[in-house]
């Protein structure tokens, strides 16, 4: 199964980091020195992702600025012979005419947001990466996942999951495990954000998917689920009726930085994971625990 594209809803609020997001998106905030959406992008380049769709929505701007060129900023680098920065800059650049911008014109639910970029995914299977989560691991957990994509059937879908502890399971989309093989199990029900006590496992989605194009049938529904919303977890319910869904247990550490706790933490994780950082890093936080 080839996976060519991936679809990055960046059109959300963040309401659980405010006052950080109000003027300024969520998927641009920093873990060491660069931007959620940033880490995502590079996640999905090295799965071997050719197309990046982005849905946004008002005040998100900044997100395409990001991947755009800065003629003043490469010609002052340039001038003042800046050759290290300059090559951070192109890197982290898709190509050009590899990127597409979409707008989610209301905010309907993550459902609704996959669904609008239905015409620019096209008829074939594409992955969908969530900015708010992290999984520091190489290779990256999208990676992981088309390489389990590669043992199934060309119809699979697959999605990435982890374990919580079962007080927080609220708080997800939750799978049923079925027949199990390895690290990867066939999912036998799904249920987003069941009540307290009833989920089926303590399996949750995590923000990462490989969806069939058939998806986007459902999703022209416009179903509500949980909390009003056109979720995606109710989608892959319908789609489940006719196609496999498979969840892949990935390797790596996963952060949830969307929220304050998550956020501190993933920087925490990745600047320790950074030689340029760790030594300094290490001794302040020494410093900080002996008070
Ligand atoms: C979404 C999905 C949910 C998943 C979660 C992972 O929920 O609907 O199934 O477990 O992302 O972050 P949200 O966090 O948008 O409420």
């Amino acid at each position: 199964m080839k996976i060519r594209k991936a679809v990055f809803p960046v059109a959300g609020l963040g309401t659980r980091v405010l006052p950080a997001t109000k003027a300024m998106p969520k998927e641009m905030l920093t873990i060491v020195d660069k931007p959620l959406i940033q880490y995502v992008v590079d996640e999905a380049k090295e799965a071997g992702i050719e197309h990046f769709i982005f849905v946004t929505g008002r005040n998100k701007g900044v997100i395409e600025d990001h991947f755009d060129r800065m003629f003043e900023l490469d010609a002052t680098l340039e001038s003042r012979g800046k050759k290290a920065e300059m090559e951070i800059l192109q890197r982290d650049q898709p190509e050009a005419g590899a990127m597409s911008f979409t707008r989610q014109q209301a905010p309907l639910g993550l459902g609704h947001a996959v669904w609008c970029a239905r015409d620019i995914v096209g008829n074939e299977p594409f992955a969908v990466l969530l900015p708010d989560e992290l999984v520091l691991h190489t290779p990256g957990c999208l990676k992981q996942m088309i390489e389990a994509a590669g043992k199934l059937g060309d119809k699979s879908n697959l999605i990435a999951v982890e374990e919580v502890p079962a007080d927080r399971t609220h708080q997800y989309g939750i799978c049923g495990v079925g027949k199990r093989q390895g690290n990867i199990f066939e999912i036998d029900g799904m249920v987003e954000k069941p009540p307290k006590g009833t989920a089926p496992s303590n399996l949750s989605i995590t923000g990462r998917y490989i969806l069939q194009p058939e998806i986007f049938q459902i999703l022209q529904r416009h179903e509500r689920g949980a909390g009003g919303e056109i979720q995606l977890t109710d989608a892959m319910i319908g789609l489940a009726k006719s196609q496999s869904f498979y969840g892949v247990e990935f390797e790596g550490e996963r952060h949830d930085c969307g929220s304050k706790a998550g956020f501190l933490r993933a920087n925490i994780a990745f600047g320790m994971a950074r030689e340029d950082l760790r030594d300094g890093l290490r001794e302040e936080m020494k410093r900080h625990l002996s008070n």
